[in-house]
This record gives structure tokens, C-alpha cells and sequence, in this order.
């Protein structure tokens, strides 16, 4: 038996699997974000150790005798949280998070250099990412920056709690900007740029090596019978990869959860700064990926169907409605769905979400699909930005909340003008990827090449031909909208 935890944004989720890899169980406990101010968004970490602790517990109680035989864990979690250690191993001040984009004007300070940041970096310096975010801390909150022992990504913190070591793996890595993405180490020169040494950097593995045992007093709260071992595990967008089998250059996936991305394996290290690509190492060895991230996907869904006080199915139906019988046109309602600023292709933190075209005659449907397409629209600007580098993928899935929605999943065929897969068990993502990676602990696997395979296409989206000439339209305004609003 093997466990996946994933430490989402708005969730942690587990699951239990065998060595065939059928799902045995899976669990999940709700996480929130505090967020004091507009452009804030934090959380504390031992909300998530409750979190992960209550998920196995569930785990536990539904299936004890197959948990008991748990071999080993694997762990992903959202990316480039900033936690941060003292030299007593205790918690200095809340996680700030990916979403979080107070640390604009320290990009500029990190990249003011006598050498190309982004060269060693693969990146261009965004404040989601880690380290701009130190460089606030030091700027903002002196006496928390002169405790940092150690600083660690989020599921490496968790990793932390379970094990007592200070490990991370590649792909969360790749998000720190400290890493030397081409070489896979990190970089001196990096941290350096935040007043950091490789002291205060966990150690660096593949995400399917190992990082240790769960602590006797957890392995003994469990009951697990063998001395459970946690491998390095992966940023979720890569573990989400994993879990669907994604690891070659043909394959890539658009995932709509609470952020937006598209996601891409490579040979070889890329680069596309100039669009804010995300250019990242991926979870095995000898493996990297290229990735476009809106910072705002499904929960500019959730927030519409909030202020116009709808359920997400009815929304919608009023916007399939909307679509299919109320004559899409080109003077229809615009959104653009920056609601916490946008990384690709912009980089650019301040920019917020605005409604354009609006008459007396707009009622909610119509801006509830402005909402579906405004994020469709940012899911192809990122899409093409990867094409200026890179157009070897072929296939691509749909994962995340929002790719339960049949409609959202044709409209977004239609307009990338390709085929889409949904697959059987694509829910259990990030979570299903770390326990495959998990699985590479278990020496009685001979054949580690089989665990990471594709997964089973349940249901495919071919474009909408009659459709695509005003959708395209639209498209074309849109982009017009952002560059005539930019201040
Ligand atoms: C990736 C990113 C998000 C978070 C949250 O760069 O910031 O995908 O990992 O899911």
C-alpha cells in the first residue's frame, strides 16, 4: 500500500493505493487563506499538519488493515509558499502564499544584478514565486528575517513534520528561483540575490527517491506495521503530471482549479521569460516541463456565482443557454479575469479582474459567460505563449473542478481548435502522482518503468467548427481590452 497527500489551497487530500494502483480510499479536510489586505494571501502551517493529520485518521478508519500495510508516502503541495524556520525548528510568521503579490517591488530588487537572474533561473522573478518574497520579509519584517534557519516550501514543511528532515525535490525547487534549473542544484549566485546561503536550503532529491522514515510516534499513532519511508514527491502541477502518466513531449494538460495552467513535459531545459513561462524541472530525473499559470481560473466562477447568488450547475446552465441561444456577438460582455493579478503571459501584479461591454440589457448569465470565457481566453494566451518555444504536444487533458463542466471543456477545445481528454480518476491527481512516486520506494517492484502510465480516457472534446469565427473575434478584442486598460 501506498499514500498520496496533497496539500492543496483550499484542501488537503489523501489517498490509499495498491500495488495495481486502484484506490483503495481517499479523504480529504478543508484549508482556508487568510488574506488581510487586497493582494495578501497567507496561511499557517500547522493547519496544515491538523489538516493531513485528520486525512489519515480518516484514511485509517475506513480501510485499517490495508493502511496498516503502508509502504511508503508521497507528498505534493501548492507551490512556492514561503515557510520559514528559526533555529528552535519553530514556525517565524504565517506562509505567504503563491497567490500572493505584495513582493513586486522586490522582483526588481532581485533581479538587480551584475549577472542574468534569469539565465540561472530559467524564470523571470514573479512575486508568486519564493524568493522575492524573502526579500519583502527583510524589507518589511527585519526582526523575522534575521531568526530564518530554514526555509522551506510547503509540502516540504509537511515532509518536516512527518519525517524530521530537511528535504526538497526538483519541481517544487524549480519554483524557489534559487534553483539552477539547467543543473538541477542550487545556485549560490540565487540565493545570494536574497541574502540567503545553501544553508538554509533543505537538501535536494528526485522526486522518486527517498527522504526518510515517518517518526516512531506517528508510525506508532497509525499502526503501520513496516517502517514507512517518504520519497520527494513534486509540486502539484507536476505531481498532477504524474498521475496522469504526463512525463513525455507529446502529452501536456490544462488544469482549471483555483489557479489556471497549461503544462507541458520537455527533453531539455527552455526558456520563454519574455511571456512569464514557467520553466521548472519536472518530478524525475532528467525530465523538465514548461507551464503557463493565471493566477485566477475556477474560483472567478465561484466569485461570480457569489455576487449573483447562483449555484455553480445553474450558472452554468444559464451560460450554455447563453451561448447556444441568446447570439454570442462580438458586443456580448468582456471579462477580463485577473481578480489577483496574472503571471502568464503578462507578469503583472497589479492588474484586476473588470467586466467591458456592458448595456442596460446585460443581466447574469451574460456575465457568467464573460466569466467562463474571460478565463478560456487567459487558458489560450498561456497555451500560446508556450507555442513561441515549444509545439510538441499533441494530447491534452482537462483536470481540476472546473474540467467537470462539459461546456467549459468544449469551449476551451474550440478554442485552442484541438481535442481534449478527460480520464477516469483525473479528481485524484496530485495526490495519485505522489503515490505512484511513492511507489519507487518499494524494492519489491522490480519494474519501476510501468508505475507512471497513462490513465484512461474516459470521454474526448473535438472543436466546435461553427463556433470558432466569433470566439476568435472575441479572443482578439479581449487582448485589446488588457492592452488599452494597462496602466
Ligand atoms: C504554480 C502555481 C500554482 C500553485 C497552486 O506555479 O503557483 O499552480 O502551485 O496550485
Amino acid at each position: 500500500m501506498f499514500i498520496g497527500i496533497d496539500l492543496g489551497t483550499s484542501s488537503v487530500k489523501t489517498i490509499l493505493i495498491d500495488h495495481d494502483q486502484n484506490i483503495i480510499c481517499s479523504t480529504n479536510s478543508s484549508l482556508s487563506i487568510q488574506s488581510s489586505k487586497d493582494g495578501y494571501s497567507e496561511q499557517n502551517p500547522e493547519d496544515w499538519i491538523n489538516a493531513t493529520l485528520d486525512c489519515l485518521a480518516k484514511l485509517q478508519s475506513l480501510n485499517s488493515k490495508e493502511f496498516q500495510e503502508t509502504i511508503s508516502i508521497g507528498i505534493s503541495g501548492h507551490m512556492h509558499g514561503a515557510t520559514l524556520l528559526d533555529k528552535d525548528e519553530k514556525i517565524i510568521r504565517p506562509c505567504i502564499l503563491w497567490n500572493d503579490t505584495r513582493s513586486s517591488k522586490e522582483c526588481i530588487e532581485f533581479e538587480n544584478q551584475d549577472f542574468d537572474v534569469r539565465n540561472i533561473s530559467g524564470n523571470i522573478t514573479m512575486p508568486g514565486f519564493t524568493a522575492p518574497k524573502i526579500n519583502w520579509i527583510k524589507n518589511n519584517e527585519k526582526e523575522h528575517f534575521k531568526k530564518i534557519h530554514k526555509v522551506l516550501l510547503p509540502k516540504d514543511y509537511l515532509r518536516f513534520y512527518l519525517t524530521g528532515e530537511y528535504y526538497s525535490e526538483m519541481s517544487d525547487a524549480s519554483g524557489t528561483l534559487w534553483l539552477n534549473v539547467l543543473n538541477r542544484t542550487w545556485s549560490n549566485k540565487l540565493l545570494a540575490c536574497s541574502y540567503l546561503e545553501e544553508k538554509h536550503m533543505p537538501k535536494l532529491v528526485e522526486g522518486n527517491e527517498n527522504t526518510g522514515y515517518l517518526k516512531k510516534s506517528l508510525a506508532q499513532k497509525f499502526n503501520f506495521k513496516k517502517n514507512v519511508s517518504v520519497v520527494g514527491g513534486a509540486g502539484d502541477n507536476a505531481a498532477a503530471a504524474v498521475g496522469m502518466g504526463i512525463t513525455n513531449i507529446d502529452q501536456s494538460f490544462i488544469s482549471l482549479g483555483t489557479s489556471g495552467v497549461f503544462f507541458t513535459p520537455t527533453e531539455n531545459f527552455l526558456s520563454n521569460t519574455g511571456d512569464a513561462v514557467h520553466s521548472f524541472c519536472h518530478c524525475l530525473p532528467d525530465k523538465w516541463h514548461l507551464m503557463s499559470v493565471m493566477l485566477s481560473a475556477s474560483n472567478c466562477l465561484d466569485w461570480i456565482c457569489s455576487i449573483t447568488n447562483t449555484t455553480i450547475p445553474s450558472a452554468l446552465q444559464n451560460v450554455e443557454k447563453f451561448y447556444n441561444e441568446d447570439g454570442l456577438s462580438l458586443n456580448s460582455s468582456y471579462f477580463l479575469p485577473y481578480l489577483s493579478g496574472e503571471r502568464t503571459p503578462h507578469n503583472d501584479p497589479n492588474v484586476r479582474g473588470s467586466f467591458h461591454s456592458l448595456k442596460t440589457s446585460t443581466n447574469p448569465s451574460e456575465l457568467q459567460y464573460a466569466v467562463i470565457e474571460g478565463v478560456s481566453f487567459g487558458i489560450l494566451d498561456g497555451v500560446n505563449s508556450i507555442l513561441k518555444i515549444n509545439s510538441n504536444f499533441e494530447n491534452i487533458f482537462m483536470v481540476g473542478g472546473g474540467s467537470k463542466s462539459k461546456f467549459w471543456n468544449q469551449l476551451i477545445s474550440t478554442l485552442l481548435n484541438r481535442t481534449l481528454s478527460i480520464c477516469d480518476q483525473s479528481e485524484f491527481g496530485a495526490a495519485l502522482g505522489v503515490a505512484r512516486l511513492a511507489m519507487f520506494a518499494d524494492s519489491n517492484i522490480t519494474d519501476k518503468k510501468n508505475i507512471v502510465k497513462e490513465i484512461k480516457i474516459r470521454e474526448k472534446f473535438n472543436p466546435n467548427v461553427n463556433k470558432s469565427d466569433v470566439l476568435l473575434k472575441r479572443y482578439q478584442h479581449w487582448k485589446n481590452i488588457y492592452l488599452e486598460n494597462k496602466i
